[in-house]
């Protein structure tokens, strides 16, 4: 398991600096994705909340938050040095961040935050219960009231809709890849290095976690917006 995370620390150190040239090519609707994380969280914009950014990368998620939530601390925690090293330089010119190189694994904290979101990133995490415990931390982590919105790749619930799926995935990223690179690179790399649950089990992951108002808020392809709030 820990060279497996070794790996995947090291494949999104590799690719740091190319990694915001190619995401929005090849995850559909990516920015309208992170726009409807950001719009789920319920909170008046003159608070000063305490926001976690699970998986941060380059910092896309963050941006969006400061962006709306000017006085909303935000931690943006990576496992990947360079992912984080890149999220510090784009957000040099806005305040309130810091930064957290961690694995979520190892996520132990108590009662902190107001929201917790996470985009693109809890997908890596690669057992059943692994993403079981995973929810658990997130639920500890939150104040009573706060909330937890997760913006990620999602299974299709069976072969049809997976075929359709993924159909449709091929189709958009052709607008903006060539056919080599579809086949050779990026799907070969979702099916190895990819772990997406279906939503009906996130969904039953979260209220077994504790988590009440559980919702769907966006869905498209493969990618979905869904969470809910610890009571
Ligand atoms: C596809 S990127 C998403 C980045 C960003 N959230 C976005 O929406 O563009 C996935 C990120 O999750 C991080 N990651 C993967 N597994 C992780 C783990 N176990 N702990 C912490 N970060 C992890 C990777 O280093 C990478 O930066």
């Amino acid at each position: 398991m820990q060279d497996d995370r070794e790996k995947k620390k090291t494949h999104f150190d590799d690719e740091a600096e190319v990694y915001d040239d190619y995401i929005a090519k090849i995850v559909p609707s990516y920015h309208e994705m992170l726009e409807a994380l950001v719009n789920a969280i319920p909170f008046g914009l003159a608070k000063e909340i305490k926001i976690l950014d699970l998986g941060c990368g380059t910092g896309a998620v963050t941006r969006k938050l400061k962006e709306r939530y000017a006085r909303a601390h935000v931690t943006c925690l990576d496992a990947a040095e360079n992912m984080l090293a890149v999220a510090k330089e784009r957000l040099s010119d806005v305040g309130g961040i810091s930064y957290v190189s961690g694995d979520f694994h190892d996520l132990e904290i108590s009662g902190e935050y107001d929201a917790i979101v996470s985009a693109l990133a809890l997908h890596h995490i690669q057992t059943d219960e692994e993403k079981k415990q995973n929810y658990r931390y997130i639920y500890s982590a939150l104040k009573q009231g706060g909330v937890f919105y997760n913006a990620d790749v999602v299974a299709a619930p069976n072969d049809y809709l997976q075929n359709l799926y993924r159909e449709q995935w091929k189709e958009f990223m052709r607008r903006h890849v060539s056919e080599e690179q579809i086949e050779n690179e990026w799907l070969p790399r979702h099916d190895k290095q990819d772990h997406p649950a279906p939503l009906e089990n996130h969904i039953a992951w979260l209220r077994q976690a504790g988590f009440i108002e559980i919702d769907i808020i966006w869905k498209y392809i493969k990618g979905a917006v869904f969470g809910g709030v610890r009571p």
